[in-house]
Parts: C-alpha cells; structure tokens; sequence
C-alpha cells in the first residue's frame, strides 16, 4: 500500500506539547537572567539576503559554504537565506533602525530559531534554536567578563554543573597578518596531510583551517603556533584585563589557547561552554567580541560582543542530569467538566465561560462518551478538580465536584465553584 502520510523534513522536529514545559521553564528562566543583567528583548526575522551572511560570518566558513537554506528568487530578486545565526541580523538591524543614533550602548537579547544545513545527529538539527545576547557600544574587557559571567549564571540557574568555560583571544586585524604568516609557514609544509576542504582553506582562509572539525586536520593545528606571542599591545592588554576580571569574580575556566570559532567575524576574547555530558555536539553555547562586524555590514563601526546558546542542547544537558521533570510543572486545567447528557453539557458550556472569566482553566468534554470514559479522560488532563453536571445537580444550580487526589467529592453551587477550587488549591 502507499504510503500516504507526510514526515516531517530530515533535521526538523516537532515539539509537543508533553515537551512545552521544559522549553517553558528554561525560556522563563533565560528571560529572567538576561533581563537582571539588562538585556532587553529584540526579535529579528527569520530570513535576510544571503549577502548579509556571505560577509559577516565569512564566504569561506562552513556555514556560509554549505549550510545555509538558500532561497533563490529569480534574476529580479536577491538571494535570500534562512537566519543560520542571529548575530549579522542583529548587526544590520543596528545600522538600518539607527539604533546608536539613538543611544551609544545598547544590550538585546534574543531566542527563536536558526536554521543550518548540517548532518542531523544527537545535538544537531537543521532547525534548532537559540537564545543569545548582544552588547554594542564598548570595548571595556569588563564588559567580556559581565557577558561571559551572564553565560555562566544561566547554566548555574539552571541548575546545570560540571560544565567548563573555555576562553580564547584571537587578537585583532592588526595581530593577524604576522599570526597568519606564522601559521602559514607550519601548515604549507604540511598541506597534503590536511583534508581536501583545508587545503583550498589554507589560501583562502587559513584560520578556518584551526577549527576543521575533520580529525587529521584537529591532529595537525596540535602543534600550531598559537596567537599569544603575536598579540599587539592593545590586545594583549585588553586580554590581560579579561583574565584578570574572571580571576576577580571567581569564575571558572579554561584557557584553551587552541579554540576558534567557525565563524569569520570574531576579534579579541572567544569563549564556548561546553558540557562533556553531551558527547559529540558537547558546545553548549559560545561567543565573543566582534569590534569589526559592524562596520563590515554598515558604514560605520562600533565595538561589540555577545553569545548564543542552543536550547536544544541545554534541554538535553537538563535532561542528562534527570533536571527537566524535576523543575518543570504539566501544565492542566484547574477544572474538567463531565456530563450526564447533552442538556448537562450545554450548561456547563456556558459555566466554563463563567468560570474561565473568573480566571480558572477549564476543559469541556466533547466526546461522545460514557461517563466512566469521561472519567478517564478527565484523569489523563490531570485536573485537580472534575466537575459533573447530571440532571438532578442542574436543577439545584449545583456542580458535584470531585478532588481527583482523595477522592472526596462535594456537591458546591455554581456560585460558589471559585471559592471552592481556591479553597483547596
Ligand atoms: P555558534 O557557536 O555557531 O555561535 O552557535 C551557538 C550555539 O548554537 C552552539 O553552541 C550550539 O549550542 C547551538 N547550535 C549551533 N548549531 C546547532 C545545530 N545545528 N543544532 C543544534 N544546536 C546548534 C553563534 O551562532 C554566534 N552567533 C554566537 C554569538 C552571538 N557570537 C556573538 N554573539
């Protein structure tokens, strides 16, 4: 026999609404951090001209290359992309609404989804989403260590331990080209050894090499010159400022002078948060200054910085530490009414009005079942609370109303219904 039905697109899920609480309870916790810190929400859209990426996250990365959902209009139009990130369309929406025009400083915050065209696995989906921050208007390395702190008070509030916070400089446009030679003489000698990706990469865009996620490529940069010995003095202070300031305030990490980041538009501080527990996708959530991303996408500059964080993967990192049904409530009506008969159920239609307008969630039953089946269905709501309307309650004006818990029931009229659940409740 055919089949039929529709599957949902490789990479793409559903979220039912057995898994609404957990996404529920981590973007009111999210929300609730950002927003302590002074962030204030920003909502871009999901699609911008694939140009804007091409010249943000850099033509020759993986995500730009290979992993965006392009949408090509016809010769009239441009091309359009699905947002793979959120922090180009942040950097032209900064420029095109004149936001420093009205203020110099500013800190958004964002959560939706992103889309990028990679390999589904555990962690990693086509259509995921994220929550990210994004502070423009200052360069201050006090400002690194705010933002990164912010990223690890989120894990904390969450409740999620164990995880590490890697931090990296990768220095500025001024440090790169003696960087970039340097890498350049350790990695041409050695071309051959790298995949066929990086060696194209290594004319084209040698630091993207560093971050190859391929294995003898990650084998090969162990050796790698590292960026320190070729900060220029501006960076290397500021860099000094951003240890120091974690020091200061405690917070843990790893300086991993190896991390890159897959994306082109980076300067100064990096950091990732990664959770071990997750196994291959373990990235958690990462970020850093952009001092150059403004102007690369606009007509003028301003120093920047920021993070983003998948929820998919803090949903999993609840889930491996058994935190996600522990901190998370199902959601059901406060009230599921059952009736006798027909005439019962057009009564208590007009009581649910009455009652939801008094602020009480109810659920109706519209079945065609018994009254035992009613029962049922009223038990997989979770109510607290049933109602059952027969003839003889009607003509009383009265509701029976059973408390599922012990079982007690009570005969309460309709007047009376709102002080009786909040009685108990
Ligand atoms: P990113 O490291 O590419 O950075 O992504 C941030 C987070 O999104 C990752 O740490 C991971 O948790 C999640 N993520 C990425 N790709 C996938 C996927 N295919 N499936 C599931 N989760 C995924 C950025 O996007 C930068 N815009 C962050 C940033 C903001 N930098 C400065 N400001």
């Amino acid at each position: 026999m055919e089949n039929n039905t529709f599957q949902r697109p490789r990479g793409f899920y559903d979220i039912l609404p057995a898994d609404i609480p957990v996404w529920r309870y981590l973007e009111k916790k999210i929300r609730t951090v950002v927003e302590r810190y002074g962030y204030r929400e920003i909502r871009l859209p999901h699609l911008e001209k694939t140009e804007l990426f091409a010249r943000s996250i850099g033509s020759s990365t993986d995500i730009v290359e290979k992993e965006m959902f392009t949408i090509d209009q016809g010769k009239d139009e441009q091309s359009l992309s699905l947002r793979p990130e959120f922090t180009a369309p942040f950097a032209r929406c900064v420029h095109e609404n004149h936001l420093l025009e009205k203020k110099p400083f500013w800190k958004c915050y964002y959560l939706g989804p992103a889309f990028r065209y990679e390999k589904p696995q555990k962690g990693r989906l086509r259509q995921f989403h994220q929550m990210g921050v994004e502070v423009v208007g200052s360069d201050d390395p006090l400002l690194d260590v705010e933002t990164i702190q912010l990223s690890m008070n989120i894990i904390e509030e969450l409740g999620l331990s164990g995880l590490t916070l890697k931090v990296n400089t990768l220095g500025c446009p001024d440090c790169r080209p003696s960087y970039r030679e340097s890498v350049r003489s350790y990695l041409d000698p050695k071309r051959h050894q790298l995949c066929e990706n990086c060696q194209d990469r290594l004319d084209r865009n040698i630091f993207r090499v560093l971050d190859c996620d391929r294995e003898p490529c990650q084998e090969l940069v162990q050796e790698a010159p590292k960026i320190d010995e070729h900060l220029c003095e501006r960076c290397e202070q500021h860099w000094d400022q951003v240890l120091l300031g974690l020091n200061e305030f405690s917070i843990d990490y790893v300086r991993d002078s190896r991390l890159g980041r897959g994306l082109d538009y980076y300067t100064k501080t990096i950091f990732e948060v990664i959770d071990p527990k997750l196994g291959a996708q373990n990235q958690v959530g990462g970020g850093g200054r952009y001092n150059r991303l403004l102007e690369e996408v606009g007509d003028h500059d301003a120093p920047a910085f920021g993070f983003a964080m998948g929820l998919e993967r803090l949903i999993l990192s609840l889930k491996e530490r058994g935190l996600d049904e522990k901190n998370t409530e199902s959601q059901h009506p406060d009230l599921f009414l059952v009736w006798i008969d027909r005439d019962c159920q057009q009564t208590l239609f007009s009581l649910a009005g009455d009652l939801r307008e008094e602020g009480i969630s109810v659920e109706l039953n519209f079945e065609d079942r018994s009254v035992k089946g009613q029962m049922r269905a009223a038990d997989h709501s979770n109510a607290p609370y049933v109602g059952i309307l027969g003839p003889d309650e009607q003509e009383q004006e009265q509701l029976t109303i059973k408390h599922m818990e012990s079982g007690e029931e009570e005969r309460v009229h309709w007047k009376n219904i709102v002080n009786k659940l909040s009685d108990v409740s």
